[in-house]
C-alpha cells in the first residue's frame, strides 16, 4: 500500500489552532497533535505564515486538509465568525496552495469534525438525522442524513434569545460570564431543545474541547434525543479536514487520468 492515505490535519479555530499527519483509512493520528494559539489578527497572510510553520515542523510535502471556522464553498471562505474578515469571499484554498506549495482542500471545521464523527467515531453507520454540534469560541454544526453531509449549515448562528445561538452557549460564553456547569449547561440544554423543536434529529454528537468534560454536564441537559460526546474529542476537526483532503486527491487523480 502507498502512502496516498496519509494527509496533514489543520484545525483552524478562533483561539487555537491544531494539526496532525492522519491516516485517513483508519482515522488514526500518526503524529501527536499540536497546538499553536491562533494568530490575532488571524488575517489570511498571518494564517498562511503559520501555517507554513507547521507544515515544516511535519516536514510534510503532500495533500493538506484544512477546517475553518467559515462557509466554505469550492475552496472559497464566504463568513468570518470568529475569525478576521479578510476570509470573507476569499479564494482561501487558491491562497493557502501558493503559500504552502501544497495541494489545499477547504472545509467548515464543524463539518470537518462531524465528518470524522460519522466515519469513526459516535455516528458510524448511523442513519436518520445526525446533527453535530461543536461548542468552543464558538458554536458549530454539522448535519447528516442518512450519512450524508449537507454542508454550512451554520446553526449557531440561528437567531436565539435576542441575539444569535453561539453568544448564548458557546464554550468562549461559559467562560466569559465565569458561568458555572449547571448554569452553562442550563443554556445548552434551551439550545438543544430549540435545535430539537426546528430539526427533529435523531442524535446529538456533541464535539469541541468541551466534549472531554462531557462526564461533568451530560446528565443535566435533558432532551428527548440522545446526546452524545464525540469519541474523537478536539481531534476530529483534524481527521476529518485530513479525509476530505484524501477524498478530493482521489477525485483529481480519477479526474486526471480520464484526460
Ligand atoms: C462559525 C462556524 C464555525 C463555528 C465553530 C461559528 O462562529 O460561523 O463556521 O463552524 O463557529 O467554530
Amino acid at each position: 500500500m502507498g502512502k496516498e492515505h496519509i494527509v496533514m490535519g489543520i484545525d483552524v479555530g478562533g483561539t487555537g489552532t491544531k494539526y496532525a499527519l492522519v491516516d485517513t483509512s483508519t482515522g488514526d493520528l500518526l503524529t501527536e497533535r499540536f497546538k499553536f494559539a491562533t494568530p490575532k489578527p488571524a488575517t489570511p497572510e498571518a494564517i498562511g505564515t503559520s501555517l507554513i510553520s507547521a507544515v515544516k515542523h511535519l516536514d510534510w510535502s503532500g495533500p493538506v486538509g484544512i477546517g475553518m471556522p467559515c462557509i466554505v464553498k469550492k475552496g472559497r471562505t464566504l463568513s468570518a465568525a470568529n475569525i478576521d474578515k479578510g476570509w470573507i469571499d476569499f479564494d482561501a484554498a487558491g491562497f493557502l496552495e501558493k503559500k504552502l506549495n501544497l495541494p489545499v482542500t477547504m472545509v467548515n471545521d464543524a463539518d470537518a469534525a462531524g465528518i470524522a464523527e460519522m466515519s469513526f467515531g459516535k455516528g458510524k453507520d448511523k442513519d436518520g438525522l445526525v446533527l453535530m454540534v461543536t461548542l468552543g469560541t464558538g458554536i458549530g454544526s454539522a448535519l447528516f442524513i442518512d450519512g450524508k453531509l449537507i454542508p454550512n449549515t451554520e446553526y449557531g448562528h440561528l437567531k436565539f434569545k435576542g441575539g444569535i445561538a453561539e453568544k448564548y452557549a458557546a464554550n468562549s460564553i461559559r467562560k466569559e460570564l465565569g458561568l458555572d456547569w449547571e448554569e452553562w449547561s442550563e443554556r445548552l440544554c434551551e439550545l438543544l431543545a430549540h435545535f430539537e423543536r426546528v430539526f427533529n434529529p435523531d442524535m446529538f454528537i456533541l464535539g469541541g474541547g468541551v466534549s472531554k468534560k462531557f462526564d461533568i454536564y451530560g446528565h443535566m441537559l435533558k432532551t428527548s434525543v440522545p446526546i452524545v460526546p464525540a469519541a474523537l474529542q478536539n481531534a476530529a476537526g483534524v481527521i476529518g479536514a485530513a479525509c476530505l483532503a484524501a477524498k478530493q486527491t482521489k477525485r483529481r487523480e480519477a479526474h486526471s487520468r480520464k484526460g
